[in-house]
Formats: C-alpha cells, sequence, structure tokens
C-alpha cells in the first residue's frame, strides 16, 4: 500500500507545481470586477476601455460590475470563490477583484487570493496605511495593491449658506442648528448620510461616535452614545430624513444632487458626479468641506484570484490601472483619491479639504474579528437609529456581546 501511495504523492506533487507556475506566468484573457461604476461618466468602464485599446488581443479585459454595497459585493466575490475552490482556467473566475480595504485580509486569510510582491508593484510609493491594510496583520505578505483611498466629506449647499451668510459647519451642534433652522426653511432636508443597514452605517456613526470624543472599541462610554444618540435624535426629530435609514451612497448622493438636501456625507467620489450637469441639479451651488470630527478611512484594493489561469496578464492590468498617470487621471476625472504619495504634492489634484480628511482618517474598529464586530454592530445600529431610548441600554449590551466575540467566547 505505502509503495502506491508514495509515488502517487510524489506524482501529485510534481504536477502541481508546474501548473502554478503556468498560471502565474499565464496570460490570456482576463475578468476584472468593480463595485457598480457610479463615477460622473462612468470612469472605471473608461479606464477598462484604455487598457483594451492598448493590449493584445489575447489580453482584453471584461469588465464586471457588483452591487454598491461593500457588503454585497463581498458576498458575490466570496461565493464565486468557494464555487472555485480548486479550479483553475474557468471562464467564470474574477480574476482582478476590487477588495475594500476594511475586509482584504480576511479575504486573503479564506484563500482567494495570491501573494503579491510589492518590489513588483513598487508599494514602496503608495500611501502607508492604505498598504498595511492590504497586508496580513502580521505586517507579512502583501494580498492586494492600494488603488484608491477614501475619506469622507460634508457636501453643502453653499447657496443657501452665503443667503443666510453662514459658512459650513465645523462641529455636530452647528450642524444639527442649520440642518434643523435653516434647511426648513428651504424646503430642504437637513442632512443626508449612508445609513442602511451594511458597512455604511459602520462609517457614519463611527464619525459621529468621533465626533463626541468616543469610538466604538468602547460602546458603552458614554461620549459613544453621545454620538449615537445624536444620529438617532436627527431621525426623531426630522434634520435627518426617515428615507435615509435605507440610504447607501448613491441614495444619498440622489437626494443632494437632485437639490433635496441642505447637507450630505459622502466620499469625494461624489464631487464630479455634482459638477456633472447632465447628472446634477445643483451645479455652481454647492461646496464641501472636512466632516465636523475625523472621517473614517476607506478605499479599493486591486487583487489576483487563486482560481486565475492568466496571472501574469492580471498583474499586468493592476500595474497599469494603479501606475502614478493612471492614478493622476481617476483622480481629475472621477475624483478618487490617489494613493500614490507623489500625487498629494499636486494640490490642484488632491483638494485641501480632501487631504485634511485623509490625514486625519481613522480605522474603524482594529480588530482581528472586525468581520463579527461588524455585523453585530450593523444590526443593533440600525435598530437604535429608530429608538433614541433605547440607546443607552442597547450599547451597554452590544458592547457585552462585542467583548466576547473579540475574546473568541
Ligand atoms: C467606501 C469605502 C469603503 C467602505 C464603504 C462603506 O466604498 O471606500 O472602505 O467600506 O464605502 O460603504
Amino acid at each position: 500500500m505505502i509503495r502506491v501511495l508514495v509515488p502517487l504523492v510524489v506524482l501529485l506533487a510534481a504536477c502541481t507545481t508546474p501548473a502554478q507556475d503556468d498560471a502565474r506566468d499565464g496570460t490570456g484573457p482576463i475578468t476584472f470586477v468593480d463595485g457598480r461604476d457610479t463615477t460622473a461618466g462612468g470612469q472605471v468602464g473608461k479606464l477598462v476601455e484604455r487598457w483594451n485599446e492598448q493590449a493584445s488581443r489575447r489580453e482584453q479585459v471584461a469588465f464586471v460590475q457588483m452591487p454598491t454595497s461593500t457588503d454585497a459585493h463581498r458576498a458575490q466575490l466570496t461565493a464565486r470563490a468557494q464555487d472555485l475552490e480548486g479550479v483553475r482556467d474557468s471562464a467564470e473566475c474574477y480574476d482582478v477583484m476590487a477588495v475594500d480595504m476594511v475586509w482584504t485580509a480576511a479575504f486573503a486569510a479564506a484563500g482567494h487570493l495570491e501573494a503579491l510582491d510589492p518590489v513588483e508593484f513598487d508599494v514602496d510609493r503608495m500611501l502607508p496605511e492604505a498598504v498595511k491594510a492590504a497586508k496580513s496583520p502580521d505586517g507579512g505578505r502583501l494580498w492586494a495593491i492600494p488603488w484608491r483611498s477614501d475619506a469622507g466629506l460634508l457636501y453643502y449647499r453653499k447657496d443657501v449658506l452665503d443667503a443666510v451668510g453662514e459658512g459650513p459647519p465645523t462641529t455636530w451642534k452647528e450642524l444639527r442648528r442649520q440642518a434643523s433652522e435653516i434647511a426648513p426653511r428651504h424646503n430642504l432636508h437637513g442632512y443626508v448620510g449612508q445609513f442602511r443597514r451594511y458597512e455604511g452605517l459602520i462609517v457614519n456613526t463611527a464619525e459621529a461616535v468621533w465626533a463626541h470624543g468616543g469610538d466604538l472599541e468602547r460602546l458603552d462610554a458614554p461620549e459613544t452614545k453621545a454620538g449615537v444618540r445624536a444620529l438617532a435624535d436627527g431621525f426623531a426629530q426630522g434634520w435627518i430624513p426617515r428615507e435615509a435609514r435605507d440610504y447607501d451612497e448613491p441614495a444619498s448622493l440622489d437626494a443632494f444632487r437632485s437639490g433635496r438636501a441642505l447637507f450630505m456625507r459622502n466620499w469625494p467620489y461624489a464631487g464630479p458626479v455634482l459638477d456633472d450637469a447632465q447628472e446634477s441639479q445643483v451645479v455652481g451651488k454647492w461646496a464641501r468641506a472636512v466632516l465636523p470630527g475625523a472621517s473614517a478611512l476607506g478605499g479599493w484594493n486591486l487583487a489576483v484570484s487563486r482560481c486565475s489561469a492568466s496571472q501574469k496578464t492580471a498583474r499586468e492590468f493592476i500595474k497599469f490601472v494603479t501606475r502614478d498617470d493612471n492614478q493622476r487621471l481617476m483622480g481629475e476625472l472621477a475624483g478618487f483619491a490617489p494613493t500614490s504619495r507623489a500625487l498629494y504634492e499636486e494640490p490642484e489634484l488632491v483638494a485641501p479639504e480632501l487631504r485634511e480628511s485623509l490625514l486625519n482618517a481613522r480605522i474603524r474598529r482594529p480588530s482581528p474579528h472586525y468581520d463579527e464586530l461588524t455585523s453585530l454592530m450593523q444590526e443593533i445600529l440600525h435598530h437604535v437609529l429608530e429608538k433614541p431610548d433605547s440607546v443607552d441600554q442597547s450599547l451597554d449590551r452590544l458592547a457585552d456581546d462585542l467583548a466576547r466575540v473579540a475574546e473568541g467566547r
């Protein structure tokens, strides 16, 4: 028996290595997956077209769009990667995937990604925080290449604030006053953001909480409760409209660009959309500032799938997309915050408010168990936003539940 097994094992080992090498050096048509292209004029699609114009016919890229919610996007990538586990060379494989910095390490730990060589992609030229989030938690292997960074901004109706001789708020107190007093006089909602039950809710809550001196690691602290209560009160008092409980990024952008809200919290991609006369009714009427408190750090990386048989093409495509000149172009056309540090020396590319927001941006809740923590937080916080009276009790309970998860109990 043993005599039969040993040669079989040797044979199997001999077979896997060349196959892996083939995949690593493989070239061919590939699929690139990103969230729905909500940029002004579909700039991600155009970037793929530019690759396709200069690439050989054998190395064309097909662009597949996922839902805009990062959670739904991840769920679909996970399902596909699981279906193709152990498979190479399937037309179904998503060769290059855009992965959110907040779940890149966990996604890699599940075995869905190929490790990448930092030197090949020259990641030393990139923002250190972004590179760190693309590595294993121990700082070891690199799983993806930072493509765009993200930090929240406060978009506001400058025409309206100018008319009453005011500037944008720098504190939540001012924001609340302007949203509840000025907005109704102009027939506007006060404030919109992303409050649907998904990752965007955690981003928006973390920012309100930080602005009140709390943080998501101390959910039962009075400052944290004050931040959550500020949002719940906003809904109860009506200066955050009820429908914002179902808003993600595009839905909140829609409310603001159609001229229905005084303030909107959103990412930098919203800027070029608001300037586009075909998509926006507020061209020339808006401006943006830093949030009244720190922003959550966001961003997207590009990764190579385990199932890809054309990994050389996949890596070349990632190099093309993350090249400084293409990052500059996406900054100009799509409003993306670059990951290349050199581009931050170009003030006309990275506006001062974006630079400041990025520099002060914070990690949502640092934890190797972030996945479990965020889904628990999403459930409870979404509920609490409708019930200001339950904030105290619910956050005490949530703090206990999260402590149990963090301790692996
Ligand atoms: C943006 C950010 C990402 C975040 C998501 C939440 O896409 O870049 O990091 O998780 O918004 O909705």
